[in-house]
């Protein structure tokens, strides 16, 4: 049996995606900037696919930048806004994706700006009255994902937007992980940045958006052409841009369906490692249904031998996951985001995450299969 549980590293592509994206490759290959009549065609296709996607998320077309998926949008964001916007303070906390710390820690490495990290409390929630103090020093920017890849947790960004412009800050979300799951009202959100990823969402590798809010002027990240009206130079992925927005509209048509759906093999899988492992945990919020993202687990668990192993055995016995324990001290092999949690690096951890394809009998067969190992 061969199950799939690593859906936070990517989907599998929803064939309706992958058929609407086809004629992009064979048939509409037009250059979005070449002013004949193939070139014209592409160009209108990524304007609808940019008014579908500005829909949904309930903003105007002229603030969605297509870019190459969630890491350059990140950098975009990040790196343009330092440059830009005269900010001296950037604020963050460390469970943040690499794609939002590497690139703020560099900046900071070469001074362009002065680094802080928010305090979390051991289950990874964000301190607010922390972060309202370090948001006294001024023009702050600060990053704050909505969804944790490997723990699930859910930052309440609405709350935090609010603060920090209550204290004239500029507010970068890194979306890519809680998009397509639940709605995103961008014209309530009092964020300047959020970020999208296709192929989190069954769509393609390789193309993403960055939500720019009109009144956050920003130079741009890649230089080159006069694309995405001079925002991002390069030519345009007209079939992945095709196949992002499609998968938009795919998650918001199913969303409901899908949290269903997908909820209830988390809460299957919870029961499950609660009663068949003595001595399962879950790292960061990641057993609560209401405070993480419903499509992740991640399971700690009991300090053995055998647990570097863990994957390796899972993935002779056909389940794909992915996770790893905190680092070691003196080691930066490991997870960043356990280790700031200060989970026991000796314990194991494992990332199962699901997808709107899961069905009940893999969750059980993983969850046998993990019982075996660890009994
Ligand atoms: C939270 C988060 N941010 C950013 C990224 C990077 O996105 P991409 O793989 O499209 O560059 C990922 C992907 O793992 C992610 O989970």
């Amino acid at each position: 049996m061969k199950v799939y549980l690593d859906n936070s590293a990517t989907t599998p592509m929803d064939p309706e995606v992958f058929e609407a994206m086809k004629p992009y490759f064979l048939e509409n290959y037009g250059n979005p900037s070449s002013i004949h009549s193939h070139g014209r065609q592409a160009r209108s296709t990524i304007e609808k696919c940019r008014k579908k996607i500005s829909d949904l998320l309930n903003t105007s077309p002229a603030e969605i930048f297509f870019t190459s998926g969630g890491t350059e949008a990140d950098n975009t964001a990040i790196c343009s806004s330092i440059e830009s916007l005269g900010i001296n303070t950037a604020i963050t906390s460390k469970l943040e994706h690499h794609a939002v710390l590497h690139t703020l820690e560099y900046l900071a490495k070469e001074r362009k700006v002065e680094l802080k990290y928010v305090d979390v409390d051991q289950d990874g929630r964000v301190d607010m009255e922390h972060l309202a103090s370090l948001l006294q020093k001024n023009p702050s920017f600060v990053s704050l994902m909505h969804a944790n890849n490997e723990i699930g947790n859910l930052n309440d960004i609405q709350a935090i937007g609010d603060l920090v412009k209550a204290n004239d800050g500029y507010f970068h979300s890194d979306t890519v992980q809680a998009l397509g799951k639940y709605e995103h009202d961008l014209s309530a959100l009092k964020a300047d940045f959020i970020v999208g990823a296709a192929h989190k969402i069954y769509g393609p590798k390789g193309c993403g958006f960055l939500y720019i809010n009109h009144e956050t002027k920003i130079e741009p990240f890649i230089h080159g052409g006069a694309q995405e009206r001079n925002m991002r130079g390069g030519t345009e992925n007209v079939a992945g841009i095709v196949g992002l927005a499609k998968a938009m509209e795919i998650s918001y048509r199913d969303m409901d369906k899908n949290r269903q759906h997908i909820s209830s093999l988390k809460e299957r899988m919870l029961i499950g490692l609660k009663k068949k492992i003595s001595g399962a945990t879950f790292n960061g919020l990641s057993g609560s249904m209401d405070e993480s993202l419903y499509s992740v687990i991640n399971v700690g668990l009991p300090a053995t031998d055998e647990n570097d192993m863990l994957l390796f055995n899972l993935d002779i016995r056909g389940i794909s996951a992915s996770g790893g324990s905190a680092c070691a001290s003196g080691s930066n092999i490991g997870s960043h985001v356990l280790t700031a949690l200060g989970v026991d690096p000796e314990r194991g951890a494992i990332r199962f995450s699901f997808s709107k394809y899961t069905k009940p009998e893999e969750v059980d067969y993983a969850v046998d299969a993990l019982a075996e190992l660890m009994n």
